[in-house]
């Protein structure tokens, strides 16, 4: 397994990260998920976007153009052998002694990638569908930077791990914000595909994009709006999306069905119009 560690492609075991790194310390830094489906990366401009607007957000200058970043990820793949999985990225503040105020101007940033292979096409809880658990939303205020502090995902998808369930779906005043590391969709009796507007609240998930692109371009209706558990539990179908996961259809919340208990034949269709496009 071969990882890519500030410029260099270095055997995993090999690669070592100083203690002083940001990351490690303040988790300072930010990361991108991007699919890889048939050796080739999916929706990975937008990703790549994302990725330059979260450093922008925390003042951490781009380490690369999205060309170099493209070209980084595609030999990262290649010296993997790697078919289908992850591509992760990661950029911190970089390494400096301790203080909580940024490092010296020109301390350079850190910059980590590897691969994971994981199926994400022929998932069998796809097929199966997922559960969820409700949690409440403990994170911060700026959601919508993919930060690597993730201490408040780490113990809600550990809750629903114990609970033997796949995500957990985060809520704050009553509404839920989104899954752990996904995008919450519900679809309504009338066949109204349900989400949350963007804002601070959540991050601005790629796949969400696309999926909510591939639903109009085939006729179907998106609203955006903050919707509840209790709605979702009434809801005719739920799903939700990640490049890990792509379009996960829900049947289960809080140990309550949803739908029929089974996938539902909008969140199927949606599935199969993004492995279209993925493919
Ligand atoms: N997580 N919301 C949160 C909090 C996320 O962490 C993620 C992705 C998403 C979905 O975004 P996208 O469709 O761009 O993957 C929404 C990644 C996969 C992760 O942390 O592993």
């Amino acid at each position: 397994r071969i990882v890519y560690v500030n410029g260099r492609f270095v055997p995993f075991e090999e690669a070592t990260i100083p203690i002083m790194d940001r990351g490690f310390l303040f988790a300072d830094g930010i990361y991108e998920v991007s699919a890889v489906l048939d050796g080739r990366l999916v929706d990975n401009e937008a990703h790549l976007a994302r990725l330059d607007r979260s450093l922008g957000e925390i003042g951490i200058r781009n380490p690369h153009t999205i060309a170099e970043w493209t070209r980084l990820e595609e030999e990262l793949v290649t010296r993997n052998n790697l078919r289908e999985g992850l591509v992760y990225m990661e950029v911190t503040r970089g390494v400096a002694e301790r203080d909580f105020a940024f490092p010296p101007e020109g301390t350079p940033p850190t910059v980590v990638m590897f691969t994971q292979a994981k199926t994400v096409s022929a998932n069998p809880l796809a097929e199966r569908g997922a559960k969820v658990i409700s949690v409440e939303d403990l994170r911060w205020k700026r959601r919508d930077i993919k930060s690597v502090a993730l201490l408040a995902q780490v113990l809600a998808k550990q809750q629903a791990a114990a609970a033997g369930v796949a995500e957990a779906w985060m809520h704050e005043d009553g509404f839920v914000t989104e899954g752990g590391s996904s995008t919450a969709f519900i679809i309504t009796e009338d066949g109204r595909i349900v989400t949350r507007p963007l804002s601070t609240a959540l991050l601005p998930g790629i796949t969400r994009r696309a999926v909510m692109r591939l639903a109009e371009e085939n006729g179907l209706t998106v609203e955006e709006r903050a919707f509840t558990i209790e709605e979702a539990l009434a809801a005719a179908e739920a799903f939700f999306t990640s490049a890990s996961a792509f379009v996960m259809p829900v049947v289960e919340i809080d140990g309550n069905r949803v739908g029929g208990g089974q996938p539902g034949p909008m969140t199927r269709r949606l599935r199969d119009l993004y492995l279209d496009m993925a493919k």
